[in-house]
């Protein structure tokens, strides 16, 4: 194997606070997006796509946050082919070392039609854009939308257009997900070899997963020439989202006898920051999805353990230890102290302050008294509700009681805690969990729809803890609440009132967590 120090090094390029974030439902908290760029910062990610200026008061205060704690990484902000949005992602980014602006524009026929602009017309507007971003940062990344259906001649043509204003990395979308392997490779090959100025510029990919091709077709982009990846933690993205970082980083690592690319990410930290993207996302990962998922290292039939004890490569590619798994994860119990809970914490890549701990040592013991073991699963679900109290939730679960079982009605008698007063409300309904959300709906009454309910079990074993994620819809508005509990029905209630306290941090429109989107970047130009 060839040292990858000598190798050609492939730019990542993470998007999950833009293109993830844009994704219904996905939307993080200003200070969780703070948090999860420090975490790509860390682990070595060349640029952060903090988010979109313009759409928002609080995408603007995010970006420019981001930007002032940035480390290491590039911070770039994506703006439409437009002076106000060039400007305003620049006012945000400047305050970074290493600033990026990103102008893209819609360039095939489809795209073409929606701001009704001729061929000629476009590109004199990407001319004009590009050499404007360029005056403001010596760091423009240009982006033709849908450029996988875009004519190769006009492709040619304004990516050439691109280039001669200043334009440092030409990135490539395949914004539908409708390309395959071959033709992604075929086109940046085509560009490459076409395009005058070409060589003075890196080329970018940018895939969605739609025909679950994402990951393919930016490693055949790469084999083409293509020298940075745009990807998200977990594959987070609109429809089937976009190229996962985990999975073309980790391709790159293991199979690099046949492509011989380096990234610069520490791969040992990937498992650390997908949990805390699918938490703050509320987006959970599917159990078996590729490097991340719970089953990835998971081996159950008699077979293949057998191998495993013999030889762990006999169905390995790769160590758990790789992306930061602790290969033998002890569970705690009830007898387990504060310094045994710290220890296993800092193990999974939590460093807590005393104050920190304290809250979360006395949830710990509270579930440890309902669960025998409490395992690394249990952990990360019990410091997602330490997070959500932390953010001085309005709405508070102070009792819940059902009835249940075979003869109805089914009822819940519910006090909440609104503002610090508690009210009380007893319904019934077609089972404990919609008896219950009556009974918030009457305490608490929002015109929000119930746009997803979903439940599943932590771990396995009858006590399991049950995680809940709740989606809710206002006004377009759309956040989504999660809890965990060994009772699947307060786990249920618990997530209900947290998709309510971030709907009411949504609607303060001043706060910076109230990012109200107002501009989409599918919006036209
Ligand atoms: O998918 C897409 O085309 C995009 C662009 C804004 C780069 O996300
Ligand atoms: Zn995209």
């Amino acid at each position: 194997m060839t040292d990858t120090s000598e190798q050609d090094r492939v730019l990542i390029f993470d998007t999950t606070l833009r293109d993830g974030e844009q994704s219904p439902g996905a939307t993080m908290s200003h200070t969780e997006k703070l948090e999860i760029a420090a975490l790509l910062d860390e682990m070595g990610v060349d640029i952060i796509e903090a988010g979109f200026p313009i759409a928002s008061e609080g995408d603007f205060e995010a970006v420019s946050e981001i930007a002032k704690n940035a480390k290491n990484s590039v911070i770039c902000g994506l703006s439409r082919a437009q002076i106000p949005d060039i400007e305003r992602a620049w006012e945000a980014v400047k305050h970074a070392p290493r600033p990026r602006i990103h102008t893209f524009i819609g360039t095939s026929p489809l795209h073409r039609a929606i701001p009704n602009l001729t061929m000629d017309e476009m590109a004199e507007r990407i001319h004009e854009t590009v050499t404007h971003a360029r005056n403001l940062c010596e760091d423009v990344q240009w982006s033709p939308m849908d450029a996988t259906r875009t004519e190769h001649d006009y492709l040619c043509r304004v990516v050439e257009i691109a280039i001669r204003a200043g334009a440092t990395t030409i990135n490539i979308p395949d914004t539908v997900g409708y390309t395959a392997p071959r033709e992604s490779a075929e086109l940046i090959r085509m560009l490459i070899e076409r395009v005058p100025g070409a060589d003075t510029v890196i080329f970018s990919t940018h895939c969605h997963n739609d025909l679950g091709m994402a990951t393919a077709n930016s490693l055949a982009a790469v084999e083409a020439g293509a020298r940075q990846i745009e990807c998200t933690i977990n594959g987070l993205g609109e429809r089937a989202g976009n190229t996962a970082l985990e999975e073309v980083v980790m391709a790159l690592r293991v199979r690099n006898d046949i492509m011989p690319f380096a990234t610069g990410i520490d791969t040992t930290k990937i498992m650390n920051i997908s949990r805390r993207v699918s938490q703050v996302s509320g987006f959970p990962v599917q159990y078996n999805k590729a490097i991340v998922g719970k089953n990835a290292f998971a081996h159950e039939s008699g077979i293949h353990q057998d191998g495993m004890l013999k030889n762990s490569e006999t169905f390995e590619i790769m160590r758990p230890q790789d992306i930061g798994l602790s290969g033998t994860s002890l569970p705690l119990g009830k007898h387990s102290g504060r310094a045994a809970l710290r220890a296993k914490l800092r193990d999974m890549g939590y460093e807590m302050g005393d104050n920190q701990l304290k809250d979360v040592f006395v949830r710990f013991k509270s579930l440890a008294d309902r669960k025998k073991e409490v395992y690394d699963d249990d952990l990360i679900a019990l410091l997602r509700d330490a997070g959500a109290a932390d953010q001085n939730e309005r709405i508070k679960v102070k009792f819940l009681r059902v009835v249940c079982g075979t003869e109805a009605p089914q009822s819940a008698d519910l006090i909440l805690e609104i503002d610090g007063v508690e009210t009380r409300e007893t319904c019934q309904g077609d089972g404990p969990v919609d008896a219950t959300f009556k009974a918030i709906k009457a305490l608490f009454p929002t015109t929000a729809r119930l746009q997803l309910y979903q439940v599943h079990a932590v771990t396995e074993g009858t006590d399991a803890q049950a995680t809940v994620s709740v989606r809710l819809e206002e006004d377009g508005k759309i956040v989504t609440g999660q809890s965990s509990d060994t009772d699947t029905v307060v786990a249920s209630a618990k997530a209900y009132v947290n998709a309510l306290n971030r709907l009411l941090v949504r609607r303060e429109k001043s706060a910076p967590d109230s990012d109200v989107k107002t501009v989409k970047y599918t919006d036209t130009v």
